[in-house]
């Protein structure tokens, strides 16, 4: 491993993450990168346990997760040029056959190939917007492919290129940890499924996007809703109007953050720790908490520190800070605003006059967003190069697999949610798109 950069300086213009950890490892790059792994084919690690390197590869991979088999070798063997040629050729062979999706957080050499570029709440809406399309390719990871297969018609395939593309924090809360947690809550408060004299439910959950189908389809079948970070605020909004208080899952920062901003106190926001007996609280917490918070996070946001944000502000004076609301409650209260990548991204476009930004999200889309306004200095809080794991498993090398085999006429690695799980899964998702923020016309 290579040491710690302390200077937080901006990014080279390249958009290319791989390009600079290439330089870095070779030796010729300025900075540091949090693995020099990162520098192979994702390939090296598909038959290996865990996410590969990256923020995640500390990160636990559950048992039973979905391995990738060995990528054929021509496809380890192309060069960077010859994958692209090869990806363009089939896309036009395909023509509105497919649509491929990427996501803010892909690399660049995949990004470019993407005919939709988004968020997830975003890509999300551009999987139900292509109902010709055969196929959807989605550049992102597993719980984003297993939404859009949900969102689209019973006849489109929808693929992940490469499918150890997981989330380490979707991950943090599996469907038995919640179902486990559901029954002491139902001890605790009684009948779930009757409003009290006010109307209210006892406990309305509430999922991140950033969650598996089957955790979605728990919180269809138990009145509540999925958010994503760019509505998180008024999805809590429309879970208070009908519930005394939230489970919210996996991400306890975003729940934090959110329910902070709204005027929750902290005291009324227990962790739920499902590794600990009674998940590490006790019945009157629960009886007075507001939001009840489940122990997960994201090892990308993770990373962002208070420290990074003061040597930002002493190294770079009038720096504007932006991060996501995965950052820990800390970060968040010390940058100067916090909201979704698109937020981030539309804030950048905003800026009429040349500004510096210091911003705490995936290297991947900073580093894209520098090259795209270089009027502004853009760059990354935290010094190391480290993408997010499993996003970075995407490597052109499977989206030209994938996409050659369509050509083909065979589907790879195809997503598909079973129907029990889809239907309930569907409801919650479409409460979250029907959610309108609070004064917002019916
Ligand atoms: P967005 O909802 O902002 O796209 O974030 C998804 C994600 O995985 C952030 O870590
Ligand atoms: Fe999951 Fe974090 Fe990667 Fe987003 S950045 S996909 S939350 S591990």
């Amino acid at each position: 491993m290579s040491t710690v950069s302390l200077t937080l300086q901006p990014r080279p213009i390249d958009p290319s993450v791989d390009h600079e950890i290439q330089a870095i490892v070779a030796g010729s790059g300025t900075g540091s990168t949090c693995n020099t792994d990162l520098a192979a084919g994702p390939w090296d690690f598909d038959a290996r346990p865990g996410y590969g390197p990256g923020a995640s590869m500390g990160d636990v991979i559950p048992t039973g997760a979905p391995r990738q088999p060995q990528l054929p070798q021509e496809y380890r063997d192309a060069s960077d040029e010859e994958l692209d040629a090869r990806i363009r050729a089939a896309k036009q062979t395909l023509g509105d056959r497919v649509v491929v999706l990427g996501h803010f957080y892909q690399r660049e050499e995949v990004v470019r190939h993407a005919d939709y570029v988004g968020d997830s709440f975003q890509l999300a809406n551009a999987a139900k917007s292509r109902p010709d399309a055969e196929a959807i390719v989605f550049c992102g990871v597993h719980f984003m492919a297993e939404t859009a297969d949900l969102l689209s018609g019973a006849d489109q395939a929808v693929i992940l290129p490469n499918l150890a593309a997981g989330c380490s924090m979707a991950d943090m809360a599996s469907i038995d940890q919640v179902e486990e947690c559901w029954e002491t809550l139902e001890d605790v408060f009684g009948d779930m499924d009757t409003p009290d004299a006010d109307g209210l439910l006892p406990v309305i959950p509430v999922t991140y996007m950033n969650s598996s189908a089957a955790i979605k389809g728990f919180v269809g079948r138990h009145g509540g809703i999925v958010c994503t970070s760019s509505n998180a605020r008024t999805v809590l909004e429309w879970a208070f109007a009908r519930g005394r208080r939230v489970l919210f899952f996996p991400d306890q920062h975003l729940g934090r953050n959110t329910a902070k901003a709204m005027g929750v106190p902290l005291e009324q926001m227990p962790m739920w720790n499902p590794t600990r007996p009674y998940g590490g609280t006790d019945e009157a917490t629960l009886r007075d908490s507001r939001v009840i918070l489940w122990h997960g996070f994201c090892s990308v946001h993770r990373r962002f520190t208070v420290d990074q944000i003061a040597q930002a502000r002493a190294e770079h004076p009038g720096v504007e800070v932006i991060v996501h609301p995965e950052c820990p409650m800390d970060v968040v209260d010390a940058a100067d605003s916090a909201g979704s990548t698109d937020f981030i991204r539309k804030a950048i476009a905003a800026a009429t006059e040349p500004t510096t930004f210091a911003i705490g999200t995936e290297i991947n889309l900073v580093q894209r967003l520098a090259a795209e306004h270089p009027q502004h200095e853009i760059f990354c809080l935290d010094p190391v190069v480290c993408p997010c794991s499993t996003m970075y498993r995407i490597h052109p090398g499977y989206l030209a697999w994938v996409l050659e085999a369509l050509v083909a006429g065979t589907v790879l690695n195809r997503i598909t949610v079973p129907s029990s799980v889809a239907d309930p899964a569907r409801v919650a998702l479409e409460r979250m798109l029907a959610a309108k923020p609070a004064g917002a016309p019916a």
